[in-house]
């Protein structure tokens, strides 16, 4: 397995949208379930797009050849006061999950956090209970600050995230 991690393209949208389907599918720890993010393939193009020359923001793949298997993306908050920091996201379908491709994209968005956006902290909300993104975002220095208590609902069931936060 040769893992790249690139940013993604326009041309990527359809194949993106795809995978949050799969890993909607595979783990109750996304926003979304198996039917994925209620995005069309034009409005997630364009989106790529804007963000492609973006110092602020950036959306990135792990591609196995041609295959997308992961994405992270990293948004710095607009708002003037509230600049100096961002969040992200990462997603790995299951059957890559456990061999780094996780830590490459992290990498990745940390790098462009600092150097590129320049960000000071940024910030991420995660489920409670995964522990394996708990334990890699502390492999990065990531700091517990504080729990959202029923900050999913799924079903019936309220689910508490833990916040954390890194100082780069
Ligand atoms: C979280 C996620 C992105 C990690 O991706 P990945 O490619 O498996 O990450 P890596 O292989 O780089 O690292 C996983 C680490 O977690 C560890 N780990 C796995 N299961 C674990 C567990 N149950 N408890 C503690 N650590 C665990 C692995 O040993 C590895 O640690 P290491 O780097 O010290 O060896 C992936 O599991 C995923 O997409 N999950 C579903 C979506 C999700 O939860 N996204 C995050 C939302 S906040």
């Amino acid at each position: 397995m040769a893992i790249i991690i690139e940013k993604a393209k326009a041309e990527d949208a359809e194949a993106i949208l795809n995978l949050t389907k799969v890993c909607g599918s595979e783990t109750d720890n996304l926003s979304f379930g198996e039917s994925g993010i209620p995005v069309s393939v034009e409005n997630e193009a364009s989106y790529i797009a804007s963000v492609e020359n973006s110092d602020t923001d950036i959306f990135l793949v792990a591609r196995d050849g041609k295959e997308i298997v992961g994405t992270g993306n990293y948004t710095s908050f607009p708002k003037k006061r509230m600049a100096h920091r961002g969040e992200f996201g990462i997603s790995v379908r299951k059957s890559y999950w456990n061999q780094g491709v996780g830590t490459m994209l992290m990498e990745h968005i940390l790098d462009f956090a600092k150097n590129v956006a320049r960000s000071e902290i940024v910030s991420l909300e995660v489920r409670s209970d995964n522990e394996a993104a708990i334990h890699l975002y502390r492999k990065f220095g990531f700091e517990k600050i504080g729990t959202f208590k029923g900050y999913f609902k799924i079903g019936e069931e309220l689910i508490d995230f833990d916040i954390m936060e890194l100082f780069l």
